[in-house]
This record gives C-alpha cells, structure tokens and sequence, in this order.
C-alpha cells in the first residue's frame, strides 16, 4: 500500500515536466483548474442559449478535447459540427492565407458558438467570423479556452473565455508543438 502511494507521488511529480520533441514544458494548468473553467463555461452558454438550440463550431484541430469536454456540460439541446482553418503563405504581400474548410452545415438563421483552443494575434478568429458573417447566421459568439491578452493584434470579440493566460507558448489539452504534445490532462508552459 505504502509502496503504491510512493510511487504514485513519484509519477506526478515526474508528469510536472514534460518533454515534446526538443522543447521542455513545465505545467502550468492543472486539469482540476481547467474543468473548473470549462464548467463556469458550460453554465454560461447553457444559461444564455437557453430555447436558442446553437450550432457548436468547434475549431480542428486544436479545440477537439475543449468542445468534448465543454459539450457534456452543456446542458440545452443543441448541434454540433466542425470546421478547420486551413492556413498556407500567400505572396509576400498577402502573407499568410487562412481559409475556411469544412462548413458542412446551413448556418444561415441559426446562432453559431464557436469554439477555439486559443486567441493569440485574434487574425484567425477575425478571419472566421468574418467568413461565417457571410452565410447569414442569426448571431455568432465566440467560446476560447484561453486567451492571451497581450498577443492580440485585432479586435475580436469574446463572449466566452476559460481563462487568460500570459504571452507564452503552451501544450496539451489539445494545443500542440509541431503536431505533438495535445494528448495530456494538463496544460504546460514552455520552459
Ligand atoms: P492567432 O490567429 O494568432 O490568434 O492564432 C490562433 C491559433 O494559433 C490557435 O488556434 C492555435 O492553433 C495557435 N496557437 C497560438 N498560440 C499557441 C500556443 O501557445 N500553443 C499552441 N498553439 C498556439
Ligand atoms: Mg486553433
């Protein structure tokens, strides 16, 4: 018995760093702290879409283990349907182009939540919104897991957000360093 706490101890102490690919993480949100959020979250919307039946657009692939978790603690009738911003460089004066994909659903009418990982510069979310403006949705509210505020370089507004969090690079919980590091329980700060 004794032996099985220590080494319990052992792993969670082990599991406050992490290591993707050449990059060190430390954590900096615990999973108890997320799902604490993602419940204050939940109830929000479930109070504010109340008879309203929204239409969740998760972002892929970052918000897939945010909206799992927020969609079960919504607790009014409701859709769901993904989209992924598909982001490639353009000629030097465009920069870089991110266009839509995946918009399966009519949206025209309805009210449209969508949910994202993270706002950083707020370019992808302007660049969402401005493209679900164009099918005529009856409102569009945006839901980010997190949000850093200092980042932003666009107005966007943000009905919904878990928490704000400083200008660093982070992982897990569905956030990823070059493809890795989305599958943990917490969320780690680059060291
Ligand atoms: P934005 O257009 O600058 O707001 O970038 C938003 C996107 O960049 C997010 O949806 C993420 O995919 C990615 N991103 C921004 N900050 C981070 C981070 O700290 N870790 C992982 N991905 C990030
Ligand atoms: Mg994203």
């Amino acid at each position: 018995m004794h032996r099985q706490r220590l080494s319990n101890d052992l792993f969670e102490s082990k599991m406050n760093k992490i290591q993707v690919k050449d990059k060190s993480f430390a954590i900096s949100i615990p999973a108890a702290k997320i799902h604490e959020q993602v419940c204050r979250v939940a109830a929000e919307i479930t109070r504010d879409f109340k008879d309203r039946e929204p239409l969740f657009l998760p972002v892929l692939n970052g918000a897939f283990i945010f909206a799992a978790d927020l969609l079960r603690e919504v607790q009014i009738p409701c859709e769901v349907s993904f989209v992924k911003l598909a982001s490639y460089q353009g000629t030097q004066t465009t920069g870089e182009i991110r266009e839509v994909i995946g918009l399966a659903h009519d949206i025209t009418g309805r009210d449209v939540i969508i949910v994202e990982d993270i706002i950083d510069s707020g370019l992808s979310m302007a660049h969402m919104i401005e493209t679900l403006e164009k099918h005529n949705p009856a409102s569009i509210s945006v839901c980010s897991l997190l949000v850093k505020p200092d980042a932003l370089r666009v107005k966007v507004p943000i009905h919904y957000c878990c928490l704000e969090i400083p200008n660093d690079f982070i992982v897990g919980y569905g956030l990823d360093y070059d493809g890795f590091g989305r599958n943990t329980k917490d969320i780690y700060t680059l060291c």
